[in-house]
C-alpha cells in the first residue's frame, strides 16, 4: 500500500517537472475573480488573497494559502459605530486589462473592492447613495489575534495590549481599564490625525494588514482631525484594524452630519504583506506617486486643479506658518464638524504663500489660522470664499501685549506633557496649584491640562503710566484659548480676587478628547474678557 503510494508521488513529480520545463506553467494563474457561491455568499480576490463575504461579515481571508482570521470576526462596514450594512448583490461594474472593480451593495450604498492581478490585497471605496446624517462611517478588519500581535501607526508601533490583561483590570471608562501596577490600556491610545498619517496596520512574524491612504480628501475636518487605528478588542480578543474614514464624533463635539448621495470615500490600500513594517512603509510610497488613481473613472474624481495663495496680515507682515483649510463654503460651521464634502489642509511658507494640488473641482471656504511660530501673538482667524489671490487677513491694530504664555494656535503643543503620543491618565501629573511667574517662568511650566482641584495662577506686573501712554486706555483683553474641554471640569477666571467669569459644563460642551488620551488638541474654544482698569 505505501509502496504504491509513493511510486505515485513519485510519477507525478517527474510529469510536472518534464512540463514545466516546456510549457507555460501549469497552475495558470487565475486572477482576479468574483464568484457567487449561494444569494447570500461571495468569494474574490486573486491568485495571492481571497476573500468569503457574507450578508454583513466577511468570515474567511486567505492569504497564499493560511487563513488570517481564525477565530475573530473579519471585515464589515457601517455607519455609527456598528455592523449595519447588510449586503445584497455583487457585480463587477468595471475591468481594466489586470483589474476587476467589484461592487457590494446595501441600501446605504455601494463599497468597492478593486483588485488588480499581483497585488496583496485590494483597493476600497465606497459611494453614498442613502446614507442618514452620521457622524462615522467605517470599514474595519478584524484578524487572527495569534497572527496579528503588533500595531504599527505613525505615533506608535508596540504590541497590542495582551488579552489576558483585561480579564484582570479595573474598568475606569469607555473602553479603559486599569491594571493592578496602576498603568491604563485603552484603546484611545492609538489614535491618531488622519492627515498626518502615513499608514498604519496590525502585524505579527507573518502576516500584516494595512491601510494606506495616500489621498485624504474625504476626510472630514482639518488638520487637526483624529479618530482611533488599531486596538485589541476588549470583548473578544480579536486584533483590529479600523478604517474610520468619517468621523465627527470623537476629539470634538460631536455631531451628526449629513452626506451628499454620490460621495465617494476613497479609494484606498488595504494591503497585505509578510508582516514587515519597511515593506508596507514602501508599498505607502508607491500609491503616494500613483493618487489620484488613474483607473477610477468618475468625472469628478479625476476634474482637479491646484490652488495656490499668498496670505498677508493687514499690518504687513506674511501669514507665516499660517493653518490653511479649504473646507465647507459655509464657514461659519466650525471645521471639526465640517464633513460633507472634501477638504484640504496645508500650512503657509514663511512669506505667507501656501498651494495646494489634486484639489477636487468646486467651490470651497478658505480659513487660516495661527499655528504658533511667527504669528504665536495672533489669536484672529481669517476666513471667507474668496475669488481672488492673494489674500490679506485683517487683524486688529496691535495692541500692547502684557504677556502670552505659549504659542498661540489650537494646540497644547509647548506645554508640559503636552503632544504626543496619545496616553491615558496623563492629566492626573499637572499639579493642583501652579503659580506662573511672567519673565521667568517659561511655556514648558504651565501644564497641557488642569483637572484636580486648586488655583493656577500668573503673576504679572505692569506699568500703568506706558500702557496708558500706549492708546486704548480704557481697558485691557484677557484672551484664553483652549485646545479642549473635558466636563467634570469647572474654572472660576478672577484677576485679583475679582470674578472675571466661571466656565464649566454649562458654558462649554465637553469633548470627549483629554480622557480619550488626547494631549494636543480636541474641540478649540476662545473666550475674551474684557478687563476694566484700575481694580
Ligand atoms: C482561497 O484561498 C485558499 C487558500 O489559498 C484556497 O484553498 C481556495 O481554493 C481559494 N478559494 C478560491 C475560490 O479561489
Ligand atoms: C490575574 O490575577 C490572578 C489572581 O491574582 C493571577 O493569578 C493571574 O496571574 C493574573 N493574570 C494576569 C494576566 O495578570
Ligand atoms: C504594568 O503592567 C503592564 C502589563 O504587565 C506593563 O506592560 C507595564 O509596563 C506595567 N507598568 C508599570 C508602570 O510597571
Ligand atoms: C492648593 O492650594 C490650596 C490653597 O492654598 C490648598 O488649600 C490646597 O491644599 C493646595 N492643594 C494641594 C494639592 O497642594
Amino acid at each position: 500500500m505505501s509502496l504504491h503510494k509513493c511510486i505515485m508521488l513519485r510519477c507525478i513529480l517527474s510529469t510536472l517537472i518534464g512540463f514545466v520545463a516546456w510549457a507555460p506553467p501549469v497552475f495558470a494563474s487565475r486572477g482576479p475573480f468574483l464568484e457567487q457561491i449561494d444569494k447570500t455568499t461571495w468569494t474574490f480576490g486573486n491568485d495571492l488573497w481571497n476573500v468569503t463575504q457574507e450578508e454583513v461579515y466577511a468570515s474567511k481571508l486567505y492569504f497564499l494559502g493560511s487563513g488570517l482570521v481564525g477565530s475573530a470576526a473579519g471585515h464589515y462596514m457601517g455607519y455609527d459605530g456598528e455592523n449595519n450594512f447588510i449586503w445584497t448583490s455583487a457585480v463587477i461594474t468595471s475591468r481594466g486589462e489586470d483589474y476587476i472593480d467589484v461592487a457590494f451593495s446595501c441600501e446605504e450604498g455601494e463599497l468597492h473592492w478593486v483588485i488588480f492581478d499581483d497585488l496583496a490585497g485590494a483597493y476600497q471605496y465606497f459611494i453614498n447613495r442613502a446614507l442618514p446624517d452620521l457622524s462615522i462611517l467605517r470599514t474595519l478588519w478584524r484578524l487572527d489575534p495569534k497572527l496579528f500581535l503588533d500595531g504599527r501607526t505613525y505615533l506608535r508601533d508596540e504590541p497590542l495590549p495582551d488579552f489576558a490583561l483585561y480579564q484582570n483590570a479595573t474598568k475606569v471608562q469607555d473602553e479603559t481599564w486599569q491594571l493592578a501596577n496602576g498603568s491604563f490600556i485603552t484603546k484611545y491610545d492609538f489614535s491618531d490625525y488622519v492627515r498626518e498619517r502615513d499608514f498604519y496596520g496590525i502585524y505579527g512574524p507573518s502576516f500584516g494588514s494595512w491601510y494606506i491612504h495616500p489621498g485624504t480628501d474625504y476626510y472630514n475636518s482639518d488638520h487637526l482631525s483624529q479618530t482611533l487605528t488599531v486596538h485589541r478588542e476588549s470583548a473578544t480578543g480579536n486584533s483590529v484594524q479600523l478604517n474610520v474614514v468619517q468621523d465627527t464624533s470623537h476629539f470634538r463635539v460631536g455631531e451628526k452630519v449629513a452626506q451628499p448621495a454620490g460621495k465617494i470615500w476613497g479609494p484606498w490600500l488595504w494591503y497585505l504583506n509578510d508582516g514587515t513594517v519597511e515593506d508596507a512603509k514602501w508599498q505607502a510610497s508607491e500609491e503616494l506617486a500613483k493618487w489620484p488613481y488613474l483607473w477610477l473613472k468618475d468625472t469628478a474624481y479625476q476634474s482637479r486643479g491646484g490652488v495656490a495663495g499668498q496670505l498677508t496680515l493687514s499690518d504687513g507682515r506674511p501669514a507665516s506658518g499660517a493653518a490653511i483649510f479649504l473646507g465647507d463654503t459655509d464657514t461659519s460651521r466650525r471645521p471639526s464638524v465640517q464633513g460633507r464634502n472634501y477638504y484640504y489642509t496645508a500650512q503657509a511658507d514663511r512669506e505667507g504663500r501656501f498651494s495646494l494640488q489634486d484639489v477636487r473641482t468646486g467651490t470651497y471656504g478658505l480659513s487660516a489660522w495661527s499655528n504658533g511660530g511667527a504669528l504665536a501673538d495672533h489669536h484672529h482667524l481669517g476666513r471667507g470664499n474668496h475669488k481672488h489671490l492673494p489674500l490679506t487677513w485683517i487683524v486688529p491694530e496691535k495692541a500692547k501685549r502684557l504677556f502670552t504664555i505659549g504659542d498661540f494656535g489650537k494646540t497644547a503643543l509647548g506645554f508640559r506633557n503636552g503632544g504626543p503620543p496619545y496616553q491615558h491618565g496623563i492629566s492626573d501629573q499637572s499639579p493642583a496649584n501652579l503659580t506662573f511667574t511672567v519673565g521667568k517662568s517659561e511655556a514648558s511650566d504651565w501644564y497641557y491640562a488642569q483637572s484636580l482641584v486648586g488655583t493656577w495662577a500668573v503673576k504679572f506686573g505692569m506699568d500703568h503710566q506706558a500702557l496708558m501712554l500706549g492708546g486704548d486706555a480704557g481697558s485691557a483683553t484677557l484672551s484664553l484659548s483652549f485646545a479642549g474641554y473635558s466636563q467634570s471640569t469647572a474654572m472660576d477666571i478672577t484677576i485679583n480676587d475679582q470674578l472675571l467669569g466661571s466656565l464649566g459644563k454649562d458654558i462649554f460642551a465637553s469633548d470627549p478628547s483629554l480622557y480619550r488620551s488626547g494631549k494636543t488638541s480636541g474641540e478649540w474654544r476662545f473666550v475674551q474678557y474684557n478687563i476694566p482698569w484700575r481694580f
